[in-house]
């Protein structure tokens, strides 16, 4: 069995957020499992590191119909770990200067993208079983597939699956942008319409022949207007067709026993390391001395990540006997928020505006606990990532982030972090508080930590659950 596994950003080549992490280890985890996996994603050659781009070798060019127009297509090629990599060429669409996406013709960039990924099939002879397109930007590949290839002869037997990695970014457009950049016709508008405009992602899930998100919650949660953005109407009627598989981590990059970024290795076994971790980022982070707790807080600065909920309440998680440090950008409320916080609290907060990959992991191996109270998390690896490196996760209850943590609370014995339900500062420092108490009974907290770092959020469950699916596709009609 062939998979084609089709995104707008892959570790290690390009990335701007978690879809890079999964498209660079799930297909890793696939082949692991036996089965034939590409990746194919458009060849942003001033984000690709000299050291990956060298990888990279030209296969061939045609060109490809976008609208009313005629557009060139490379395709280079490289492999990596037992997975091929397609890269669609075009400077015009992706050699931009400020980021992966952003730009006034992101649809027209996408739409060429999903054409080029099926015409790269089809030219290179290279024809999957499966396709399993991901996001909004690849939501176009399903659709074009019905509207231009299903019958085609060379083409017809491939399956499409399409994966919801965050349903708030649905590839909303104006209708005018139908025919002329869209390629769509007329006709069969509807495949598209959603409330009076062009929606990709709604498109996605009428045809696709699966459709998945990136866990059992948020498939459920997705059904339901509060997390769904709009898409609950679409969703509705798709259920039959529709599940939600936990993403992993990558477990050899994020290992704390060999990781080489961290000040000290160690394991479940021999935690030691952790607490020299810890000394260093005191250090660096400018918070010296003592044996308070300290949060950890990694993340894009965006409302759904409920940064609300910790200004509300910041004041009293210092109060409680924390050390804060914070890594993150985005929203200029929330970096004035944490700037002034940090001189507020000197020697008790820090913030780093940006996102540091090395200081990332330094904050995932020093900090004891990792705050992360989402108000929607379709999955979030950053818990997972913690969890790894012994950093206990505070979470809300919601998507995957319900689906990877379980509460000290429920004296199952299984807990491996603290968690609250409602969307409700109050609530969330109740955790907060919960976790300082547990941590003050250092045998209780070794346990914990311990708990924590055994968790298995390695791909290899949620490989063979990818596999189990596309095998029914592939089965179907056979
Ligand atoms: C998106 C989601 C995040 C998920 C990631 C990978 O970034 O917001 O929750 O972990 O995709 O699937």
């Amino acid at each position: 069995m062939k998979i084609l596994y089709a995104a707008s950003e892959a570790q290690p080549f390009a990335a701007s957020g978690g879809l890079a992490d999964v498209a660079g280890s799930l297909p890793k985890a696939l082949a692991a499992e036996g089965c034939e996996c590409s990746v194919i994603m458009p060849y942003y050659k001033n984000t690709i590191k000299p050291e990956h781009q060298k990888k990279i070798e030209k296969l061939t060019d045609f060109r490809i119909p976008v609208g009313w127009r005629s557009q060139f297509c490379g395709v280079h090629t490289a492999k990596l770990k037992g997975v091929r990599f397609y890269f669609i060429d075009n400077e015009y669409y992706f050699k931009r200067d400020f980021g992966l996406y952003g730009y006034y013709d992101d649809a027209e960039r996408f739409a060429y993208f999903s054409r080029a990924v099926l015409e790269t099939v089809q030219h290179t002879g290279d024809i999957p079983d499966i396709i399993n397109s991901n996001d909004w930007q690849c939501a176009l590949i399903p659709i074009y597939y019905n509207i231009y290839y299903r019958y085609q002869h060379d083409m017809r037997a491939i399956k499409n699956v399409f994966t919801i990695h965050n349903i708030q970014y649905q590839g909303h457009y104006g209708f005018d942008l139908l025919e002329d950049v869209l390629s769509i016709p007329r006709h069969i508008s509807r495949l598209v319409e959603y409330d009076g405009d062009v929606n990709f992602m709604k498109g996605a899930i009428e045809v696709a022949d699966k459709v998945t998100t990136v866990s059992p919650t948020y498939a459920e949660e997705i059904l339901d207007p509060w997390f769904s953005h709009g898409l609950d109407r679409a969703l509705a009627s798709k259920k039959y067709k529709t599940c939600g598989f936990l993403n992993g981590i990558d477990t050899d990059m994020y290992n704390p026993a060999t990781d080489p970024d961290i000040a000290a290795n160690f394991s479940a076994g021999k935690k030691a390391g952790k607490k020299i971790c810890k000394a260093e980022l005191l250090k660096q982070a400018g918070l010296p001395g003592g044996d308070e707790p300290v949060i950890g807080i990694i993340s894009r600065m965006v409302e759904h990540k409920g940064f609300d909920l910790i200004k509300n309440v910041f004041d009293d998680i210092v109060g409680t006997g924390y050390k804060v440090v914070v890594l993150g950008s985005g929203d200029p409320a929330y970096e004035n928020f944490f700037n002034e916080a940090a001189e507020r609290f000197p020697g008790k907060v820090s913030f780093t505006c940006g996102y540091i990959p090395d200081l990332a992991k330094k904050i995932y191996a020093g900090a004891d606990m990792f705050l992360m109270p989402s108000k929607s998390e379709p999955c979030g690896l950053a818990q997972m990532i913690s969890l790894r490196y012994g950093t206990v996760p505070i979470v809300r209850a919601t998507g995957g982030l319900k689906d990877s943590i379980v509460d000290c609370g429920d004296l199952s014995g299984t807990g491996t972090g603290f968690t609250f339900l409602t969307y409700n500062a109050g609530d969330m420092l109740n955790s907060v508080k919960r976790a300082y108490g547990y941590y003050c009974d250092k045998k209780a907290w070794g346990g914990l930590v311990t708990r924590a770092m055994k968790a298995d959020f390695s791909w290899k469950q949620s490989a063979k659950l990818y596999l189990g699916l596309y095998k029914e596709l592939y089965n179907w009609g056979k």
